[in-house]
């Protein structure tokens, strides 16, 4: 994807659609995951950063109670809906993500105007890297702003999460919208998902000589489909079984009497849970104590446990792994919440060229589509340009 629109042609694409200027324009990105998949609904830990992609929205308020939506992405020209009748059934396509936002701010008693929105992104949309909740994210933190609502990030993360939850109908954690709200330049969101609690953790690859590749695989996924939902509602069933709060609280030695106490395909989603906070522990320790590059088995780890115990990756997914360990790559897994989506690779910027072609060539032997493959790096999370 091109870049969004810079600010200047933003206010001015507004202008010209809307007939005014924009109140503001504010941004927030989409995120990879380093570590820690599936774990936030479990109240476990996540390792993900805020990545230099990012959704960018130009609002105005205006004086009556319609809302007039528009993006320079989709088909689906001016949406036009009425504040005051939020509903969640009609939504469409990507206006979801606004219209979700402003009905979970209602739903806390907040007042919400009419607006004008456009917006704008450059995160690839069905690439697992969060697309949906940088839009949610931009658009919250502006009318946080734009309304002195007085949110904390804190509140803006859970708002997000009930305009996920309840109005898009995706039954996602906590992790992304943190990591967009929250990220920084240069380091990773270390979050403790039972208490929200969170630290920025440095992560600086290109100082280690290492690059973190992303391989889209152009397989398109939706959380709103069944999948992440089954997986939700196994490790329920595990942690009721097993008489626990949440699966965070079962510990590695206690797997051996979870495996007699669950049926096969629920031990081994909980086996998943369990061993993916433990990695995210490790690599937190890594990089602490030996860097970026030491990270690589880990990785390589929680995509095996993802491939195998949790069931979320597919064919492409597992190529790009494949294909990118064997060129050169230190480590690599999928990233997000599976069923397609992409992949990273942690790759030394020697092996960076071989590592892409080996890619491309792997999914032509395959018969697979292209893949898109490019580079991020942890850059800031939500903020105001304009
Ligand atoms: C999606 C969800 C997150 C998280 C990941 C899997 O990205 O939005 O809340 O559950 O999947 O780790």
């Amino acid at each position: 994807m091109t870049r969004p629109p810079g600010t200047g042609e933003l206010a001015a694409r507004f202008q010209s659609a809307f007939g005014v200027a924009p109140d503001g324009v504010w941004q927030a990105p989409g995120r990879v995951n380093l570590i820690g998949e599936h774990t936030d609904y479990n109240e476990g830990f996540v390792l993900p950063f805020a990545i230099d992609k990012a959704a960018r929205v130009a609002v105005r308020i205006r004086p009556d109670s319609t809302l007039r939506l528009l993006s320079t992405f989709g088909n689906q020209g001016m949406t036009t809906a009425d504040a005051a009748a939020l509903d969640r059934g009609t939504a469409r396509g990507w206006t979801k993500y606004p219209l979700g936002v402003l009905w979970a701010l209602q739903q806390r008693g907040l007042p919400v105007p009419g607006l004008d929105i456009l917006l704008a992104s450059d995160v690839p949309r069905g690439a697992g890297l969060s697309s949906s909740h940088a839009i949610e994210c931009a658009v919250i933190t502006a009318l946080n702003e734009l309304t002195a609502a007085g949110l904390g990030v804190d509140e803006m993360v859970l708002a997000t999460r009930q305009a996920e939850n309840d109005f898009v109908g995706a039954p996602t954690g906590i992790m992304d919208q943190t990591a967009s709200l929250r990220g920084a330049a240069g380091q990773a969101v270390f979050l403790d998902c039972r208490d929200r609690s969170f630290r920025l953790v440095p992560f600086d690859a290109e100082s280690a000589g290492l690059v973190t590749l992303v391989i889209d695989t152009k397989v398109s996924h939706s959380h709103s489909a069944g999948g992440y939902a089954a997986r939700r509602a196994s490790c329920e069933l595990g942690s009721e079984v097993l008489g626990v709060k949440a699966l965070r609280d079962v510990e590695l030695e206690d797997l051996a009497e979870a495996a007699g106490l669950l049926d096969d395909k629920t031990f081994r989603r909980v086996r998943h849970v369990v061993t993916e906070n433990n990695r995210v522990l490790q690599i937190l320790e890594l990089l602490g104590s030996a860097g970026p590059a030491a990270i690589g088995p880990v990785l390589d780890a929680s995509h095996a446990s993802m491939r195998d115990d949790f069931e979320i990756s597919c064919a492409e997914l597992d190529l790009a792994v494949r294909a990118a360990r064997s060129a050169g790559a230190l480590g690599a897994r999928m990233t997000g919440g599976g069923f397609g989506g992409s992949a990273i690779a942690l790759t030394p910027v020697a092996a960076q060229r071989q590592v892409r072609a080996a890619v491309e060539q792997a999914f032509g032997a395959a018969g697979f589509a292209p893949p898109d493959i490019f580079t991020v790096r942890p850059a800031a999370g939500a903020l105001r340009l304009a």
